[in-house]
């Protein structure tokens, strides 16, 4: 993940200035987790979904082992299966759709804006049925999706609103923070997320407390008292060192996204070339991508190689046109945004840790291509 570049080169991502950051508290306390056998669910996944709950303002956070697993028991703990419609929009991380096809209800995808790649009221409007059961809004690249005109659009329809905010740590969506808006919020802890675990992990933050009960059961093998398994249940708990790793980090969030923030607007300050122009909208971002559009994007990943800067292309494919999602796809008409930005889009370096003189490199490197 973090192979090293050429002498004067960028690697696309690096953890470890991160990691850096609670090596000490972590390993100090991973021994006494360690001698006390914590290791699936229990006190440290509770004191960090404690933690992370008052961070988000959301009175229930529970813990998972993955962002696709919050996903899918979103979507279970609503009820949704075969019959149902999901929406979610067509250019996202595979992993906001896989629990639809787990619950058997449908996809169906709604384009995205293109100035800022996410889902909008118009594009959800236009894809609206009624069987529609719930909306995922998916706050790609660290961008807040526009929640309030897409509530106001599914209002008094019995539509639930779930956030994928699996990319979106911290973000603030007016008073709130994203995952705490909607009627379940989603997080994944993948390594390399703004919150990145030492492994796998995720999370649901919920208000309603039968709600929080009930994904609860679902995570455990459906059950509350031990071995009463009273629903259909899965194993998606949360790692005891995960929880403590997150809980440990979670202290530097915010210094982590400032950081991002400050690499951003290096960015979108020094980037001068028109053939590579950043995605709109970043004002309430926290950066978890920093994204641009190119039209001779190939040349350009040339160009990259041939430097050493890293990149990443998220993402090359929309979600109808993957083989597991084809039979739900529309006509390509249907998501020109999408594949527009399928098309074109190119992510520069950035993570914690970056030097100014790398995102330095990284503004000349682009701005040199021709
Ligand atoms: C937008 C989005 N949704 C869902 C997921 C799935 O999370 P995980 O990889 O933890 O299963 C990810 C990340 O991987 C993501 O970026």
């Amino acid at each position: 993940m973090t192979a090293r570049p050429p002498p004067r080169g960028v690697p696309f991502q690096d953890l470890l200035p991160a990691n850096l950051l609670v090596e000490k508290s972590f390993f100090a306390t991973a021994r006494k987790l360690y001698r006390e056998s914590a290791f699936s669910g229990g006190p440290y996944v509770e004191s960090f979904e404690r933690a992370f709950g008052a961070y988000l303002g959301s009175p229930h956070v529970l813990g998972l082992n993955s962002g696709t697993s919050a996903v899918h028991l979103a979507l279970a703990a609503l009820g949704i299966g075969p019959g149902d419609e999901v929406i979610v929009p067509a250019f996202t991380f595979v992993g906001s759709a896989w629990g639809i096809l787990y619950c058997g209800a449908k996809p169906v995808f709604a384009d995205v804006d293109p100035a800022t790649a996410c889902i909008s009221a118009a594009t959800v409007s236009a894809v609206m049925t009624r069987r529609t059961k719930a909306v995922i809004a998916v706050h790609l690249f660290g961008r807040p999706a526009p929640l309030a005109a897409i509530k106001r659009a599914i209002q008094g329809k019995g539509i639930a609103l779930i956030e994928d905010a699996a990319q979106a740590h911290g973000a603030r969506i007016g008073a709130k923070r994203a995952g705490a808006v909607g009627d379940i919020g989603c997080f994944s802890f993948y390594p390399s997320k703004n919150l990145g675990a030492a492994g796998e992990g995720g999370a649901i933050a919920v208000r309603d407390p039968a709600m929080a009960d009930r994904i609860a059961r679902l995570r455990n093998h459906g059950q509350k008292l031990r071995y009463h398994h009273d629903l259909t249940g899965y194993n998606y708990r949360m790692d005891g060192l995960q929880g403590l790793f997150l809980e440990k980090k979670l202290a530097y969030l915010e210094r982590m996204n400032a950081a991002r923030a400050k690499l951003a607007a290096a960015y979108l300050g020094g980037l001068r070339n028109e053939e590579v122009t950043p995605l709109g909208g970043g004002r309430d971002s926290v950066w978890h991508l920093f994204v641009c559009r190119a039209a001779r994007r190939e040349r350009l990943l040339v160009h990259l190689d041939k430097l050493g800067i890293g990149y990443g292309i998220h993402y090359p494919i929309i979600l109808p046109e993957l083989p597991p999602f084809r039979a739900f796809a529309g006509k390509p008409e249907r998501y020109p945004a999408s594949i527009a930005l399928a098309r074109s889009v190119v992510s520069l370096p950035l993570y914690y840790g970056m030097k100014t003189v790398q995102s330095d490199r990284v503004i000349d490197a682009v701005n040199g291509f021709t």
